[in-house]
């Protein structure tokens, strides 16, 4: 029994189960099914670890119920025909021999349709936006006659059917996230006059009718539970109140449980939330849901700790919490909480890296920036090293560290070398910003991580003298800031990006800061929301080119609240003693700031590694060494050559 988080790791129940604690994996498309939806070994291993991590129920991701027009995404997962029964047995099994419920999600995509392809359906003929802006006419979907609204609620409930007889234990309806149920349920993407449009209770309609027609399919006792958005957070769109007049009417009819996330894909950034967006940013509609219904409610989304899971649950916000990213970041979320270790969960960062970008946007299989084992279940495993070495690891950044637990874990006897007195390398100025803060406990739990398993750190800069007796050496020396050979840059007024963040340099009111990457972005704009005046100048016509799309919507709305100016396509040419000169289009002018901040990237540090190579040392290179990048190619970089050693 946890006396850290005795609410979370209390038995409750969802219809006629008993879930042994309260957390639930939230489902997440994986794209990992074989193309025509059926179920994969790899897909099979991957829940399998996700169940051993110890949530009490696995939903699996959205399943698509028929073969017209529900499949979103590329190897998705299908429910839509009894051929896919003996692969999704096959996954309920696995789960639950790993000592946790099989749950699956049921779903129709509507206007969101990532493939692109017709037909696409929907209440009315509105596309999604960034389908339209890549297909044009193409994605407009097709307005659903009343008909095929029928066929589609009667594929919910064969869907729901094949979900019992494949030995799942639970269905849920996936009403939220922009997706077909939320499509009649916003005005903003229903326009119909018709019993399905105009009114809530016409907008409610499908929703209704959906859970009938399961409800007739499995049985007055299966559980049947669904996913909707507190709000869809468009600006003519559906409220909270809406969604809790939708939440009473299914109580009513007899849903065993309600799954409060948010947004749609057109908001994203309020359902899969950066990291600058609010820590468990839907749990307020969980609450307000809550109070107004008796059945359970699952809060979900960027529930990234123990600690907030725990007081949600205790404070009566939500039920159960539903969590996503995390157990990607870490498998084993719940199993360290249960066991009162939180400090030994790797929490996710919400950089969205290696989910939601690699899936969405790159369509390939998920995996996680901190975690490359997801999706590689069963071959990325630690295995203990055919022979122990003596290894130094130069540097306790990000990679670092990673690469000295991974060799660590393996058998190998480990030193870290670190030059500076503090751990965490970059990751330290990364965190400064209050919108970045969820980087802090990462490192955290990566010191921890180090102290616990016994790794010596020396706090010096390793000399080839003292790494003669080491068989290994890994080189996480990190980068420098690139100088650039432009007049004034070596003036008093002008400062490194990393020094401000560090706070070795203390910078003025008035501030220029040149180049608009990611850190310069995110630079100027934490100096802007702390009260500075802020010009960014970028020299490509856009700023923050290499950002998440997710950071970068976020970081965009963000900058639009500030008095922040941004100059693109504008090039410094030179510091003065009062301010920059830039140029624009062939004209030039001067820029007044008190400070001039210099974010223009970062290059490698690589001498170490090139001098014991020529020597003939075992030496490799990780991180921002190999080439500045972001905490992803650090912690994946360090992890495959800690296991290849
Ligand atoms: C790659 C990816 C796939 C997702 N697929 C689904 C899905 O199939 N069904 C669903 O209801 N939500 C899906 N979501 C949303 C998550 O369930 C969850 O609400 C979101 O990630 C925020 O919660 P978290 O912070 O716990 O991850 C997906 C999110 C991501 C990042
Ligand atoms: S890639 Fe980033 S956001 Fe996605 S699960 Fe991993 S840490 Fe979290």
């Amino acid at each position: 029994m946890s006396k850290k988080f005795p609410n979370l790791f209390s038995p409750a129940k969802i219809g006629n189960l008993t879930l042994k604690n309260r957390i639930i994996k939230a489902p997440q498309s994986s794209g990992m099914s074989n193309i025509d939806g059926s179920v994969t070994e790899r897909l099979v291993r991957y829940y399998r670890d996700q169940a051993a991590g110890g949530a009490a129920m696995i939903i699996v991701e959205y399943a698509y119920i028929d073969d017209i027009g529900s499949k979103s995404a590329h190897c998705h997962l299908g429910i839509s025909n009894n051929e896919h029964i003996p692969g999704l047995a096959w996954l309920a099994e696995n789960i639950r021999e790993q000592g946790s419920i099989p749950a699956i999600q049921i779903e129709h995509c509507g206007r969101q349709k990532f493939l692109g392809t017709q037909p696409i359906c929907a209440p009315s003929e509105i596309p999604w936006p960034k389908l339209w802006n890549q297909y044009g006419v193409q994605a407009v979907p097709h307005a659903l006659t009343i008909e095929e609204i029928q066929d589609i609620v009667h594929a919910f409930g064969d869907a729901a059917l094949r979900a019992k007889t494949a030995g799942f234990e639970l269905v849920e309806i996936h009403g939220a996230h922009g997706y077909l149920l939320t499509n009649f349920f916003s005005p903003t993407t229903n326009r119909r006059n018709d019993l399905y449009g105009g009114s809530l209770e016409n907008r409610m309609r499908i929703y209704l009718e959906v859970y009938r027609d399961i409800r007739k399919k499995v049985g007055p006792d299966f559980p049947v539970t669904i996913r909707l958005s507190g709000t869809d957070y468009e600006p003519d769109g559906f409220g909270i109140e809406d969604t809790i007049a939708l939440a009473k009417a299914l109580e009513s009819e007899g849903i065993d449980a309600l799954h409060i996330s948010g947004g749609d894909h057109h908001t994203m950034i309020h359902q899969v939330s950066p990291m600058s967006m609010s820590i468990c940013h839907n749990t307020w509609a969980a609450e307000a849901i809550k109070k107004e219904v008796k059945i359970p409610v699952i809060a979900s989304g960027s529930i990234t700790l123990p600690e907030y899971a725990e007081e949600i649950i205790s404070s009566k916000k939500g039920d159960f919490v539903g969590l996503g990213r995390p157990l990607w970041a870490d498998p084993e979320w719940p199993l360290k909480a249960s066991e009162d270790r939180p400090e030994d969960i790797r929490p996710c960062i919400r950089c969205n890296e290696g989910c939601l970008e690699r899936s969405f946007f790159l369509y390939k299989a998920v995996t996680c920036g901190l975690n490359p084992v997801i999706s590689r279940e069963g071959e990325l495993k630690l295995k203990p090293a055919s022979k122990v070495k003596n290894i130094a690891v130069i540097g306790a950044g990000p990679a670092g560290m990673e690469a000295a637990r991974v060799c660590k874990l393996r058998g190998h006897n480990v030193t870290i070398f670190e030059e500076k007195k503090t751990k965490g390398g970059l990751a330290v100025e990364a965190a400064v910003p209050e919108f970045k803060a969820d980087i802090r406990p990462l490192t955290k739990y990566q010191i921890t991580a180090i102290e616990k398993l016994g790794i010596p750190v020396v706090n010096k800069q390793a000399t080839e003298a003292d790494l003669k007796d080491f068989d290994s050496v890994i080189c996480a020396t990190g980068s420098t800031p690139v100088k650039p050979c432009i007049p004034g840059t070596d003036k008093k007024i002008v400062a490194d990006a990393l020094d401000i963040l560090n706070k070795t340099v203390k910078p003025g009111k008035n501030i220029v800061v040149i180049g608009g990457g990611l850190v310069g972005s995110e630079t100027a704009l934490h100096l802007s929301e702390n009260g500075h005046d802020v010009t960014l100048v970028e020299m490509l016509p856009q700023i923050m080119n290499d950002v998440a799309v997710t950071d970068l919507l976020a970081y965009t709305e963000r900058i639009s609240k500030t008095n922040m100016r941004v100059l693109t396509s504008t090039r410094l040419v030179e510091v003065i003693d009062d301010g920059v000169i830039v140029e624009s289009k062939g004209c030039t002018k001067k820029l007044p700031a008190d400070t001039v901040v210099l974010a223009l990237g970062l290059k490698s540090r690589q001498s170490l590694y090139d001098s014991l190579v020529q020597k003939g040392k075992e030496a490799y290179l990780i991180g921002d060494a190999v080439k500045p990048g972001k905490i992803m190619d650090a912690f994946h970089t360090a992890y495959r050559i800690g296991l290849k050693i």
